[in-house]
């Protein structure tokens, strides 16, 4: 492993694999929940996730780690969304891959309502849960044009939870690479939220996602590019990713 510095964010690490970056992310849940039982995490979803939460299951399953007690919540939804119907669905992968595996009661779980009938208002909702629920550590990974959640660019800082319209590089993408007809609207938390956290934790691998990071990490601190947000409270920031990913950043 091979921690990078940078002038705002607390700690960054590079590693050799994506197994091993997966294990230090799940290292990273599994201390917030030693530290206090009944943390509130919120999980994000994606193809970058997949390894982390397969190797946090792994150690659970290993270990006495317990997070029954935990509170879960995620980050972002599409809307609409029927968990039960649609494969796209974010609550689906985390009922399957997060909420069941790691057995998080039912009373627990904070899902966005994607098949709620008013948007905004389920948007409103599900903030005032957030509210209710600080968090203890908010789990990012990072997409299209430096997105956090559904955080397009141009989305304000202190944006709170609310209803959005996906960017034409996130629908593209969501074409292209998860070959999903998705639609083209979604709840998200808002950058503020996510900055409310007590520990944030991104994770990335990868070529692409090292070019999103770059522009994050040494672009302009703007809404253009809302990952860059972090920076502002870099010092509660771990960020993991693997060699590849830190080899765009060092190259460019
Ligand atoms: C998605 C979600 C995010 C996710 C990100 C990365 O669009 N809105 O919550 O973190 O993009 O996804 P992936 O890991 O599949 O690239």
């Amino acid at each position: 492993m091979r921690i990078l510095t940078h002038p705002e964010i607390a700690r960054i690490e590079s590693w050799e694999s994506i197994n091993l970056m997966a294990v230090a992310a799940a290292n990273v849940i599994l201390e917030s929940v030693r530290e206090n039982p009944e943390a509130m995490i919120t999980y994000a979803t994606g193809n970058t996730m997949v390894p982390v939460y397969e190797a946090t299951e792994t150690i659970v399953n290993e270990t006495d780690i317990p997070f029954q007690r935990t509170r879960a919540a995620h980050l972002d939804e599409y809307w609409p969304a029927n968990p039960d119907l649609d494969e796209f669905s974010f609550v689906r992968y985390l009922r399957d891959r997060v909420f069941k595996p790691l057995k998080i009661p039912l009373g627990q779980r904070f899902e966005i309502d994607g098949t709620a009938a008013d948007p905004s208002e389920e948007a409103l909702r599900y903030d005032e849960v957030l509210s209710r629920n600080p968090v203890a550590l908010a789990i990012l990974g990072i997409g299209p044009g430096g997105h956090i959640g559904f955080n397009e660019r141009g989305t304000p800082f202190n944006s709170r939870t609310h209803f959005t319209r996906l960017s034409e590089e996130t629908i593209r993408r969501d074409h292209d690479e998860r070959r999903l007809s998705t639609p083209k609207t979604a709840i998200t938390q808002g950058t503020a939220n996510v900055l409310e956290a007590d520990r944030i934790l991104m994770v990335a691998f990868g070529s692409e996602k090292g070019g999103y990071l770059f522009e994050a990490l040494y672009g302009l601190i703007s809404s253009e590019c809302p990952a860059s947000a972090l920076r502002t409270a870099g010092k509660k920031v771990t960020i993991i990713i693997d060699e590849t990913a830190a080899g765009v950043l060092g190259a460019k």
